[in-house]
C-alpha cells in the first residue's frame, strides 16, 4: 500500500539544519524526492549527497528566502529536474527574541522578511504550478508562539501568528485547485534556532530553556509525514505539538 509520501517531490526551505533537515531525512527515507534550499550551500549539498548515496533522490540549491527570485529558482529547479512539485514546506525562519523596548529594529526587519515574506514567496513560487496540476500541498511552519504571546517574544510571535493567518486564508482560497494546506506549530525543539538571538542575556536564557526541555527534531518530521500521508481527500490543517514537559 502506498504511504502517499513515496514518489512525491517535496521542496523544503531552511533545509540546512534543524527541522528542515530532519524532515528531509525522514521523507527521503520514506521514498520522497527532496529539493533542499538554504543559504549554507555546503550543508545542503552534503545532505543531498548523503541522501543520494543512500538511494534517495535529492537536490540542493542555495536559496535566500528574502529574495523571491531565489525561491522561484528553487521551485523551478524541482520542476525542471523532477517534472512536478507535490509539497512545498515553508520552514526557513529566525527567532531573534528581545523586548520591544530594546528597539532591535534590524532584528525586526530580518525576522519579518524571513518568517513572513519568505513564507509568502514560497507560496507565490509554488502556487501557479499546483493550480495547473490541480494538486499539491503547502506546509507552513508556525510555532506555539503563533498561538500565544508573552513578554520578550512580540515580534517573533507576530510573525508566527501571521503565518497562521496567511495559511488559513490560503486554505480557503485554494479549494478549487485541490490543494491541501497544513500549519505545523512546534514547541521547543532542539535545533540551531536560539543561535539567531542577538541579545546575549536572552540568548543565554533561551539556550538554557531549550537544553532543559527541547525534544528532538524528528518530532517535527513525523508531523510532516503524518499530514502528507493522509489520503488525498483528507486535509490536516493544523498540528500543534510541544515537549510533554513544556508549560508555555
Ligand atoms: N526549534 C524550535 O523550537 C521551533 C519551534 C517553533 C517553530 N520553529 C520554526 O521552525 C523553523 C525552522 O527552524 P529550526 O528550529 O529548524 O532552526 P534552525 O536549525 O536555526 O534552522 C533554521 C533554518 O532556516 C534557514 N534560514 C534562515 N534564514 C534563511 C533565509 N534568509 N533564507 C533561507 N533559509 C534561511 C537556515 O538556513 P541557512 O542559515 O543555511 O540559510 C536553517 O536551515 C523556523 O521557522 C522556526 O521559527 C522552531
Amino acid at each position: 500500500m502506498s504511504n502517499n509520501i513515496e514518489g512525491k517531490v517535496v521542496v523544503i526551505t531552511g533545509a540546512s539544519s534543524g527541522l528542515g533537515e530532519a524532515a528531509a531525512r525522514l521523507l527521503s527515507a520514506q521514498g520522497a524526492t527532496v529539493v533542499l534550499g538554504a543559504r549554507r550551500t555546503d550543508r545542503i549539498k552534503s545532505l543531498a549527497d548523503e541522501l543520494n548515496r543512500k538511494g534517495g533522490k535529492a537536490l540542493a540549491m542555495t536559496t535566500d528566502v528574502v529574495h523571491f527570485d531565489q525561491v522561484k529558482r528553487l521551485v523551478d529547479a524541482a520542476l525542471q529536474t523532477y517534472g512536478k512539485i507535490d509539497v512545498m514546506i515553508n520552514n526557513a525562519g529566525l527567532m531573534p527574541h528581545s523586548p520591544l523596548e530594546r528597539l532591535k529594529i534590524g532584528d525586526w526587519d530580518r525576522v519579518i522578511d524571513v518568517n513572513i515574506k519568505g513564507v509568502l514567496y514560497g507560496i507565490a513560487a509554488a502556487l501557479p504550478y499546483m493550480k495547473k496540476q490541480k494538486s499539491g500541498h503547502i506546509i507552513n511552519v508556525s510555532s506555539v508562539a503563533g498561538h500565544k504571546i508573552r513578554p520578550g517574544i512580540a515580534v517573533y510571535a507576530a510573525t508566527k501568528h501571521a503565518v497562521r493567518v496567511i495559511s488559513e486564508g490560503l486554505r480557503q482560497e485554494v479549494k478549487p485547485y485541490n490543494i491541501r494546506t497544513t500549519i505545523i506549530s512546534p514547541g521547543a525543539v532542539a535545533t540551531e534556532l536560539p543561535n539567531s538571538i542577538t541579545e546575549p542575556d536572552i540568548a543565554e536564557n533561551t539556550h538554557k530553556f531549550y537544553k532543559d526541555i527541547a525534544i528532538p527534531a524528528d518530532s517535527f518530521a513525523r508531523a510532516v509525514a503524518f499530514a502528507m500521508s493522509q489520503p488525498d481527500d483528507v486535509d490536516i490543517n493544523e498540528v500543534l505539538f510541544r515537549p510533554t514537559r513544556q508549560e508555555f
